[in-house]
């Protein structure tokens, strides 16, 4: 089996089996979760984990900050406006710096596509990415395939509507390397301005929504995601809800009674009515449950490695200073 990568960039850093490794061990977490007793703590030397985000969040930094204190780790709440990356020092100098202080795994969110990259090669210290610009939201696409499993959609059987700003959208990039590689057929749907001008073969794509709606069993909706449009209004806004915006009254007209699910944040009233968002039907608030224990899963998935090129040597004491 691969090594768990010590720098979880993209889904496509992970194999089948380390997905399939990760939602079972999810589920055991979960199992676990009653009140939180008998965790079993897979840690020989208490790990001290911080999170980045250098870009907003609600969810992604407080589940991770609430798995990392569940397995007994310490939390470093590292924040990056009040840090010295706003006197000009580097992403690598600010990860280096807290290698050397004990950090042993950085959860990073920045709206830089790709910026972590540049550090597969020579991790500074283990780092999961938490969401970079309309890269990827790796972690994301886990918890939402954890959940559709424990929901019982049954992956071969499953058409999968994802509907909304795909373009801009790293949650559906990661669930678009995700989710075909266990049998989920996957159909994009929006206006042409939010359609990705690439997909692997097999996606499918269409501008009608109700297409869409009709071929599906589990329907995935993605806010618009302005603060990624540089400020230019697109024509669409006015007239997404109406055409694009999935309510209660459209799936019973079409009777339609399909999962929804939504990485939040929504915005009630545009892609989701407030009707549907309180129903049975939403999955969203499970979406984040589950983010917990997926969250602690890859914590321990990329803390067990035992990848010998992190950091840089720290050799204690006096040493002889030569060319
Ligand atoms: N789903 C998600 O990434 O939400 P946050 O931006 O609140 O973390």
């Amino acid at each position: 089996m691969h090594k768990f990568p010590s720098v979880l960039e993209s889904i496509q850093d992970l194999n089948k089996s380390q997905i399939h490794g990760l939602v079972a061990l999810a589920r055991k977490f979960k199992g676990y979760a009653k009140d939180w007793q008998g965790l079993p703590v897979p840690f020989i030397k208490t790990p001290i984990i911080a999170t980045s985000f250098l870009e907003n969040s609600t969810r992604t930094k407080h589940s991770f900050a609430i798995a990392i204190e569940k397995m007994g780790a310490t939390y470093i709440d590292f924040n990056a406006e009040k840090s010295s990356l706003k006197k000009g020092e580097s992403l690598e100098q600010t990860l280096l710096t807290l290698y050397a202080q004990g950090v042993d795994l950085c959860i990073i969110r920045t709206s830089v596509s790709h910026q972590l990259a540049q550090f597969k090669e020579n991790p500074p210290l283990k780092i999961i990415n938490g969401g970079d610009g309309t890269h990827q939201h790796p972690t994301q696409a886990l918890l939402d395939f954890f959940t559709m499993v424990e929901a019982g959609l049954v992956p071969e059987e499953t058409t999968l509507a994802i509907i909304g700003d795909l373009y801009h959208s790293r949650v559906g990039s990661s669930l678009i390397d995700l989710l075909p590689q266990f049998g989920i057929k996957v159909i994009l749907c929006g206006p042409k301005e939010c359609l990705p001008k690439e997909v692997p073969a097999g996606i499918e794509m269409t501008e009608n929504r109700d297409e869409a709606i009709e071929k599906a069993s589990a329907l995935y909706l993605l806010r618009i995601q302005k603060e990624r449009h540089q400020g230019v209004e697109a024509a669409y806004y006015d007239t997404y809800p109406k055409n694009y915006g999935v309510n209660m009254n459209l799936l019973k007209k079409m009777n339609k009674p399909l999962p929804i699910f939504h990485p939040g944040p929504a915005n009630i009233g545009l892609e989701i009515s407030e009707d549907l968002i309180k129903s049975d039907l939403y999955l969203g608030h499970l979406q984040v449950r589950n983010s917990i224990f997926m969250r602690m899963a890859i914590i321990q998935a990329i803390l067990q490695n035992k990848d010998k090129t992190i950091g840089i040597p720290l050799n204690d004491g006096p040493r002889t200073f030569t060319f």
